[in-house]
């Protein structure tokens, strides 16, 4: 299991040194939550802080949109070299056009779904992203109960053997020590954790917990 800590759930008081603590823990990406307050109602941050935690970072970044302008945002940190951009399903007309976008500029696109959204909608952009995303909690917030989405993984997995075998499945919301073996089992290769990892007081201890 891959693990990327979600800063969000960091001290913003001392970004830089929580973001190398999370590298030298064993973090293998760096989560970035980004939201507009349109298609989530919470704000993060933008591309002066998010180059400063690129600046800083010894792991690759990667970044998940939560915004309705998903253009907009992809110009604004494509030139921080991220390894993964997100964006949502529900947030965008045309998914297709946005992958091959983020693709353009030699990042790996990646697509996400909120709990209530079937499986069955990524069926033709599958095969064009190189990961896919699958929400636990409903977007907006760290710290929520996590949602069990355990047949949304199977029918993921079921989907990306058929038609993108590389494309990897991740999950974001409520990831602990308690569903890390539930989600493994299931078939996910990278969890998202903010408030499990950043509320231990060893971070490598919590990220280690998680490495299944
Ligand atoms: C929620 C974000 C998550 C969040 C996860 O909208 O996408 O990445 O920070 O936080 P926890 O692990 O606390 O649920
Ligand atoms: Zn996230």
């Amino acid at each position: 299991m891959l693990v990327a800590p979600s800063i969000l759930s960091a001290d913003f008081g001392i970004l830089a040194k929580e973001v190398v603590s999370i590298c030298e823990a064993g973090a293998d990406l760096v989560h970035v939550d980004v939201m507009d307050g349109h298609f989530v109602p919470n704000m993060t941050i933008g591309p002066v802080v998010v180059k400063a935690v690129a600046d800083v970072a010894m792991k690759p970044l990667d970044i998940h949109l939560m915004v309705e302008d998903n253009t907009f945002f992809i110009d604004l940190f494509a030139p921080l070299k991220p390894k993964y951009i997100s964006f949502h399903y529900e947030s965008e007309k045309h998914h297709h056009r946005i992958a091959q976008k983020i693709r353009s500029y030699d990042i790996s696109p990646a697509i996400v779904i909120n709990p209530a959204t079937p499986v069955s909608c990524l069926s033709e952009i599958v095969k064009y992203v190189d990961m896919v995303l699958l929400m636990s909690v409903n977007p907006g917030f760290g710290g929520q109960k996590f949602i069990p989405i355990y047949d949304k993984i199977k029918e993921l997995k079921s989907l990306i053997e058929a038609k993108n075998p590389s494309c990897l499945i991740e999950v974001d919301g409520g990831v602990s020590d308690k569903n890390i073996h539930a989600l493994k089992a299931a078939g996910v290769d990278i969890v998202v954790a903010g408030s499990y990892i950043f509320g231990h007081r060893d971070y490598a201890a919590a990220i280690k917990s998680l490495k299944v």
